[in-house]
């Protein structure tokens, strides 16, 4: 049963509790609405890409009550202090090297070393962001592959029965997802126009800013760069050989494993924790076979990104 919420004060301790408790609320934005969970929980953030059916691990944007908590998750630079003085609370997500003791689950950046922030401007959106008092990883709240919802019924269309509440707070002002910028490198980026006009960010940084490749537009997860052990990765695997160090699933069992109880939301909360330790200590990993099924399709395609030849 999926809660319809009002954006009252009641609903918004509502969301707030069921936040916390690790459930997954979808919430309006001035965008689209998102699909929101505790970015430091893990297991709530493999919910959400469990509701949305989604077939791989695209790294999520992280919503925050105001720039000071921002400050805490991404490394600060010039650029970004003029963007989010300038744009926040708004319809603009800056990605930015992740800082570090961040406490984001590894899920919400899908392994990598930059971080997607962005401050909405939507009263209700801020509210709970206020009231839950921590980071809200959001993608927008429909199943993978479907348009994005800007109402509570298009939420429900897709998502009724797969997640705990829906705050319905009629449509969405804008209408489109926010505008993403990368500021990770040397030069601004533009990952994803969205809805702030790409004019109005050159105009505030007073230069020109690139326009990443298509691909990079659309998915930057789907890249096989995207996510790289050092390591040799080995899938399928029963047993580990001599010199590699094993990554168990189930009662398939390694040096560290995935979710001994065979549990594929908690495989996936896991996965990039589990590759990162492993990497590090600079021998092949050999990994168990994982069902091709639910998040386990997700978890298979970064695994098989990992174990691509390079
Ligand atoms: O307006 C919006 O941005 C909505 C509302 C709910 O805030 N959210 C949204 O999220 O559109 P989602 O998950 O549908 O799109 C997030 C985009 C993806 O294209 C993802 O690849 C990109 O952000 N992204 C996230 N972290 C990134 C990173 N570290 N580097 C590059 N791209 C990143
Ligand atoms: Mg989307």
């Amino acid at each position: 049963m999926t809660e319809i919420l009002q954006p009252d004060a009641r609903g918004i301790a509502r969301a707030a509790a069921v936040l916390t408790a690790g459930g997954l609320v979808a919430l309006p934005t001035e965008t689209v609405y998102g699909l929101a969970a505790d970015a430091r929980n893990g297991t709530a953030v493999a919910r959400i890409y469990e509701a949305k059916g989604r077939p791989s691990f695209n790294p999520l944007i992280v919503h925050l009550a105001d720039a000071e908590h921002a400050r805490r998750y991404g490394v600060w630079s010039d650029n970004a202090e003029i963007l989010a003085a300038a744009f926040w609370p708004g319809p603009l997500t800056l990605v930015l090297p992740l800082a570090d003791n961040h406490g984001l689950s590894s899920l919400v950046t899908a392994g990598l070393d930059s971080v997607a922030l962005r401050v909405p401007a939507h009263p209700t959106a801020r509210a709970i962001l206020q009231a839950f008092d921590g980071p809200i990883a959001a993608p927008s709240a429909n199943p993978s592959g479907r348009i994005s919802a800007t109402t509570a019924a298009h939420v429900l269309a897709g998502l009724d029965g797969r997640i705990d509440a829906v705050v319905d707070d009629g449509p969405c002002a804008v209408g489109v997802e926010s505008t993403i910028i990368g500021l990770n490198h040397a030069t601004p980026t533009l990952l994803r126009a969205g809805g702030l006009p790409v004019e109005a960010i050159e105009a505030a940084l007073g230069m020109q800013i690139d326009v990443a490749d298509g691909a990079e537009i659309i998915a930057p997860g789907q890249m096989a760069s995207h996510y790289a052990p050092a390591a040799q990765v080995r899938l399928d695997a029963k047993t580990a050989l001599d010199g590699e160090v094993m990554l168990g699933f189930g009662a398939v069992d390694g040096d560290l494993n995935l979710s001994p109880s065979g549990d594929l939301t908690e495989a996936a909360a896991n996965l990039f924790d589990c590759l990162h330790a492993l990497d590090a200590l600079g021998k092949p990993i050999a990994v168990a076979p994982i069902p091709d099924h639910g998040l386990g399709r997700a978890i298979n395609d970064r695994l098989r990104r990992a174990a691509a030849p390079r």
